[in-house]
């Protein structure tokens, strides 16, 4: 039977778990406290770039609402999930002011809902919130800790089709109605402490950041004596024990949760005491990862100032708009400040608040057209389908510097291009046909 549900936070996952829940024959409210998303929602409008999802609040409209207002939406909710930013403060420790708010915002109600935390939370929080609804008259009302595993780009087949669903609870009724609550949902269930449940979240993500860092450092590796890094994951891969996810290499991960949720976990083994050095290596590996794009354009242009490169791509990832943490903006930001010439290109994040100085054109080929160099930064399949051969008579050097390895070197040489990608073998110098003058020095 479906069930009345609360959804505090219209972001990436709270748009995701209320679409998905109401898919599955729950009612659902879904309450923020922007009043320009509320409106938009209400009027069919989805403010973020999700595949799949417009598609799926339409379907499910009549078991939809949107709100600005906290006490109607927990009225009469029998769960309250909480889908609310967790960002990282100075400290690198998660920012809980959002969660506390809504933790806040419960009144005594006739249902006495559970609390369901989607957010990604260090490692305790439950336990203090615990704490914090007991202390506020509210202990009948039950706390389950159900962290989400979904990808931005793949997440509304990701919530339906998940590898697992993590529960946590102080109490098995709790865990049973959450259990229950995604009945229609075929995956194994894991039923754990919420301690526990809190730190697989982070844990797999720490070990997803691990396999990455771990693969660009071995396509540094190739590069420096000769291996292809794709034939090399290839190899690793099809070891069954070791697996063929996360081992493609390129600039670097980013997005909204992989550089906080590191940070975060960091921190709190710190807080705890415990030096996580392992995770330290990580985080440093992908911040040198996105800088070398830099130094190789600089290896086959002398300096950067007054050249004109393009950036194709500024989404963390293909697929989404989102622009948090993405390698783009490090890299267009150590361009803008060598006195490049950027253009950038995306087919859905809008970076021009976020990159004053840069040209953010409408088409690839607009910002390929007069370049010195092409970086590729996100793996946007438009980039593999770009007539490549036209453009690099468009180029002013058919320089192409492939960040995700998404281009085959062997058809690019072919086409006349200096190409290096990422761990994959290239001459030492790429030996340009004949490096133009640069564009006007733009001022810094
Ligand atoms: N983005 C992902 O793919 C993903 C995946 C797994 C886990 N997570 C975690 O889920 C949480 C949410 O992430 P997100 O990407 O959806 O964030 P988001 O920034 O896209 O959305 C958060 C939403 O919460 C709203 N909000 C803030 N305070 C509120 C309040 N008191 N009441 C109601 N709404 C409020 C904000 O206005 C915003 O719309 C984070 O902890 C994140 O780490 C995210």
């Amino acid at each position: 039977m479906g069930k009345r549900v609360a959804i505090f936070g219209a972001g990436y996952v709270g748009l995701v778990t209320g679409a998905c829940l109401a898919e599955l024959g729950h009612t659902v409210t879904v309450r923020d406290v922007v009043a320009a998303k509320v409106d938009a929602l209400r009027r069919g409008e989805v403010p973020i770039y999700e595949p799949g999802l417009d598609e799926l609040l339409a379907r499910n409209r009549e078991r939809l609402t949107f709100t600005l207002d906290a006490a109607g939406a927990v009225a009469d909710a029998e769960f309250v999930f909480v889908c609310v930013d967790t960002p990282p403060t100075y400290s690198g420790d998660a920012d809980l002011s959002r969660v506390w708010t809504v933790v806040e915002e419960l009144e005594p109600t006739g249902t006495c809902p559970i609390l369901v935390m989607k957010s990604t939370v260090p490692v305790g929080t439950g336990e203090k919130v615990r704490a914090a609804l007991d202390a506020r008259g509210l202990g009948a009302v039950g706390y389950v800790a159900n962290p989400e595993f979904t990808a931005e780009g793949s997440a509304v087949h990701d919530f339906l089709h998940p590898d697992r669903i993590v529960i946590g609870s102080f109490e098995r009724a709790d865990a049973d109605a959450v259990e229950a609550l995604h009945a229609r949902i075929a995956a194994p269930v894991l039923r754990t402490d919420v301690n526990s449940a809190e730190m697989v979240k982070l844990a797999s993500n720490a070990f997803l950041m691990t396999r990455i860092s771990f693969i660009n450092e071995i396509a540094n590796v190739c590069e420096a004596v000769g291996a292809d890094v794709d034939q090399v994951a290839r190899g690793i891969g099809l070891d069954h024990r070791l697996g063929a996810h996360f081992l493609r290499a390129g600039v670097g991960y980013g997005g909204s949760c992989f550089p906080k949720d590191s940070l975060a976990l960091k921190q709190l083994a710190a807080n705890s005491g415990y030096h996580f050095q392992l995770l330290a290596a990580v985080i440093e590996v992908n911040e040198l990862q996105k800088r070398r794009v830099v130094a190789k354009l600089e290896k086959h242009l002398g300096r950067l100032r007054g050249r004109r490169i393009a950036v194709l791509g500024l989404a963390f990832k293909p697929n989404t708009d989102d622009l948090r943490e993405a390698p783009s903006l490090v890299i267009a930001s150590r361009l803008l400040a060598e006195g490049a010439d950027v253009r950038t290109w995306d087919p859905a994040a809008d970076a021009r608040d976020l990159l004053t100085g840069a040209v953010q054109c409408a088409a690839a080929e607009d910002a390929i057209a007069g370049a010195d160099a092409a970086v590729v930064v996100t793996e946007w399949p438009q980039l593999r389908e770009l007539d490549w051969r036209r453009l690099r008579g468009k180029m002013r050097n058919p320089l192409v510097i492939d960040g995700r390895n998404l281009l085959d070197p062997e058809e690019m040489r072919v086409l006349g291009f200096a190409y290096e990608g990422i761990g994959r073998a290239a001459p030492p110098f790429a030996g340009l046909p004949e490096i133009a003058e640069p564009h006007a020095a733009t001022p810094s």
